[in-house]
């Protein structure tokens, strides 16, 4: 029987024998179209400057594995059994230090260990968003949470940056017109420091009068914070969390300062929150691995993790360099920021160029990035693409440059000579699920 409802319509073929039966909230779950370019981009002889993938050459793996063996002959009993939902205690201490550098000042009880931060976004959704409640976003934004977000039916209203990060008046008259048009917001999501995808930081003056206006208007602010610790030439700046302990929830994460692989993230929460992201997070994964916490915490316990990361940040800088380099010397006609920490860079095209159409041409000349369209739940970043300098050696980053601006004089010509490049075909609207590797 067909449907009548109006509701959004799960997604899918008629080939599908279980088509009628999908929740709603499948609407939001479709396969990107990039994602079968993406299994092109990464042969080898592809550049990939998509990819948000840690560079994990700086770590000493030999460390780690030696640690990873004294934890299971010594405690593999604990380590690979169940453990608490809300995560070990001791990983939770020892998380406490880590967000210190921060500002921040908690107790082991306001912290949940997740599945790494993204399960905490999933977490924190599924607590406070029904369907058509507003979630505002800065545009653009992580495509790992907008794709959350449309999981839960979620509207997403974007919400300008600048290079100072989001504009504190934008964001109040952005309330106030939800709220006359009486639209409930229910949370504000931010990645303040060395964005994905933008590389813009929230500064330090903006940060308070945030938190006031979100306070002001009942929005809980969803502080996503894997980049912090990633600065170049910069102290790690305040965070939200260190300013207002009740308006917000405060998201970090071990993948980028040791290895994604363990998946270990945290939240950071008011307390009646944290309990129930507890027992949400119960309900999904009983609770967060044992093995990959104790690992995670012998790694803070032996090895210098601060000195580890100082030596990622130096890496992550020299490669940013290269990728500077090479774009004011290979794509001057493109207009770009320069991230003092992080891994990406955000590129304008010049007007008529569409990155989204343009990829598969990129993809034959063997590199590759992520288009704008991913990074909003509307119809911009077009004109926009995620360049990530993290993974490839600063003489990749260079070679891939250079094969991107082949691509785009290829382009230019084409517009000389037909006008715009964007098709018809890339312009498809929502939320769309790139492959993992591409966050
Ligand atoms: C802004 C942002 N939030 C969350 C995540 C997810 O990280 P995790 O590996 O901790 O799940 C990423 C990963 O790239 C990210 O860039």
């Amino acid at each position: 029987m067909p449907q009548e409802s109006s509701a959004a319509q799960p997604s899918g073929t008629q080939l599908d024998s279980w088509l009628g039966s999908y929740a709603e909230r499948t609407a939001g779950m479709r396969t990107s179209e990039i994602r079968a370019l993406f299994s092109v981009a990464s042969r080898p002889e592809v550049v990939s400057l998509a990819g948000g993938m840690p560079n994990l050459d700086a770590l000493p793996l030999n460390v780690v594995a030696e640690l990873n063996r004294d934890l299971v002959l010594e405690s593999g009993d604990t380590a690979l059994q169940y453990c608490s939902g809300q995560g070990i205690v001791k990983l939770r201490e020892q998380i406490l230090d880590v967000m210190r550098l921060e500002g921040i000042e908690a107790h082991p009880d306001d912290v949940v260990v997740t599945t790494g931060s993204q399960q905490a976004i999933d977490l924190v959704t599924r607590v406070f968003i029904n369907p058509g409640d507003v979630i505002i976003a800065e545009g653009p934004s992580y495509v790992g949470a907008l794709g959350v977000f449309s999981q839960y039916q979620a509207e997403v209203v974007h919400i300008q940056m600048d290079a100072d990060g989001i504009v504190p008046e934008l964001l109040e008259e952005k309330l106030e017109n939800l709220k006359q048009a009486g639209k409930p917001v229910k949370l504000l999501y931010t990645v303040p420091n060395f964005h994905n995808p933008a590389g813009v930081t929230l500064s330090l003056e903006r940060r308070p009068r945030i938190l006031e206006i979100a306070k002001r208007y009942g929005v809980l602010v969803l502080e996503d914070n894997p980049y912090g610790l990633l600065g170049f030439d910069q102290e790690p700046m305040p965070a939200l969390r260190s300013m207002d302990e009740d308006g917000v929830v405060y998201l970090g994460s071990f993948s980028k300062t040791f290895a994604p692989g363990y998946r270990v993230g945290w939240a950071v929460a008011p307390h009646a929150v944290r309990e129930k992201l507890v027992i949400a997070s119960e309900a999904t994964i009983l609770s967060p691995s044992a093995y990959s916490q104790m690992a995670v915490s012998s790694y803070l316990e032996n090895a210098d993790w601060k000195a580890q990361i100082q030596s990622f940040r130096n890496m992550y800088q020299g490669r940013r360099d290269a990728m500077i380099q090479a774009l004011s010397d290979r794509l001057p006609q493109l207009s770009w920021n320069v991230p003092n920490g992080g891994f990406y860079v955000w590129v304008t095209l010049p007007e008529g160029l569409d990155s989204k159409a343009m990829l598969p041409r990129a993809v034959t000349q063997r590199v590759a990035y992520v288009p704008g369209t991913g990074f909003y739940s509307d119809d911009n970043g077009h004109r926009n693409m995620r360049l990530s300098f993290c993974y490839p050696t600063p003489e990749r980053i260079a070679e891939g440059i250079r094969r991107l601006s082949n691509v785009i004089s290829g382009e230019m010509d084409l517009i000389e000579i037909f006008g715009s490049s964007s098709s018809p075909a890339s312009r498809t609207r929502g939320v769309q699920s790139p492959t993992p590797d591409l966050f």
